[in-house]
């Protein structure tokens, strides 16, 4: 019988090209954005960076995570997004943390998880150019084009099929980043 485990991240081809991302600033600075820091945006810092440990970007890309709460700053990633992602090859670290006003100025972008992240990002931001820093991450997943739900949902108060789930929508959204990143188109949206 065929073996129906879907392919750990790290199991993709290399396809290393060890090229920066052109057009915006290197090394270019991500923030992912949800609202507890422990579940989702944990898991797109895990998956993000094992995609640009594949593509050997280190250099080129800076991953960080945070969230818009305060209630689990300095608490490790949620067990269950931990297991959801171990189960695809992800390990997921760091201690959670609050977003601040000095993120929008360090970071080239900030992306939220759901649209009440975004609306509380596009609030905090100290200006213009600050708010146009801010984006959903779902926006970058090729697949989703034209749908009118962007979010990834909250699985916070869920079971743990909603973790896998998670999973699966943040790395699809990932990939569509990398190759954004890559190929420079993202830049020249910024523009
Ligand atoms: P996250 O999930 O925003 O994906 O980290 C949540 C974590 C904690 C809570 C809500 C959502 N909370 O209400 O404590």
């Amino acid at each position: 019988m065929a073996d129906a485990r879907p392919p750990l991240v790290g199991e993709a081809p290399a396809g290393a090209s060890h090229e920066p991302p052109a057009g915006l600033p290197v090394p270019v600075r991500v923030l992912f954005v949800c609202l507890g820091n422990i579940c989702r945006s944990p898991t797109a810092e895990g998956v993000m960076r094992a995609l640009v440990r594949e593509q050997g970007l280190e250099r080129s890309v800076e991953l960080e995570s945070a969230g818009t709460g305060a209630w689990h700053v300095g608490g490790p990633p949620d067990a269950r997004a931990t297991h959801a992602a171990r189960a695809r090859g992800v390990a997921l670290e760091g201690a959670a943390r609050q977003v601040r006003v000095d993120d929008f100025i360090n970071f080239d972008l900030l992306l939220a998880m759901d649209r009440e992240n975004l609306r509380e990002l596009r609030r905090l931001a100290p200006g213009e150019e600050e708010r146009a820093k801010v984006r959903l991450l779902r926006e970058f997943d090729p697949a989703s084009a034209g749908a009118g739900d962007l979010d990834v949902p909250d699985p916070y108060y869920g079971e743990g099929d909603g973790f896998a789930a998670v999973f699966e929508l943040v790395h699809a959204a990932c990939e569509g980043l990398l190759e954004q990143l890559r190929d420079g188109s993202l830049a020249h949206q910024a523009q």
